[in-house]
């Protein structure tokens, strides 16, 4: 439940694809703060992106229409600029092990030394902390099964993109 007066978060990521992870994230940031802006950003160590950006926002949209107090868009730039333009309090990231704490870690200091935006880490929930967004992308490449880490639309989105049935079976039959 969001405080009486009503925050506005920002949630950079690239989003390529969306999962159940991200969608945890999104779902406890608008309980905690109230409005979260989803921002769908270039990740400048992944050049080779999957999804163009605009079936990502897409995606992310049909991903968190239930969940109130939600928008997405694309942002490019910086995540500071994003927070900036977007109007947030502060950024949001989740963590699933320490090797993000790392990463995240020296992103927060260096976006806090550029704007003073602060960032705010929320954990994943335990059974989720396996997943991410690499192999769910190398997986459903080979028609393995990702339907228990991905919305539906996601599913949908990458069976088309890899002429895969990737979801309920190995690919096997
Ligand atoms: O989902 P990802 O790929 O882990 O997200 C990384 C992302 C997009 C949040 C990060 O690459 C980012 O902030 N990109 C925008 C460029 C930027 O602000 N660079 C400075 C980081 S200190």
């Amino acid at each position: 439940m969001a405080t009486s007066s009503p925050l506005t978060v920002l949630y950079p990521g690239s989003f390529d694809p969306f999962h159940n992870g991200h969608l945890d994230v999104v779902t406890q940031a608008a309980e905690l703060f109230g409005n979260v802006v989803v921002a769908v950003m270039h990740n400048p160590d992944k050049p080779g992106g999957l999804i163009a950006l605009a079936d990502r926002v897409d995606l992310a949209r049909r991903c968190t229409e239930h969940v109130s107090g939600v928008r997405v868009e694309a942002f490019p730039g910086l995540a500071v600029q994003a927070a900036s333009v977007a109007g947030a309090d502060f950024i949001v990231k989740g963590l699933r092990t320490p090797a993000d704490f790392d990463v995240e870690q020296q992103m927060a200091h260096t976006n806090h030394s550029v704007t003073g935006v602060r960032t705010v880490y929320l954990p994943c929930r335990s059974d989720q902390a396996f997943i991410s967004s690499r192999f769910i992308r190398e997986i459903a490449q080979y028609g393995g099964r990702i339907d228990h880490m991905v919305p539906a639309p996601v599913v949908a989105t990458l069976a088309g993109i890899f002429g895969k049935p990737s979801g309920g079976s190995e690919g096997s039959s």
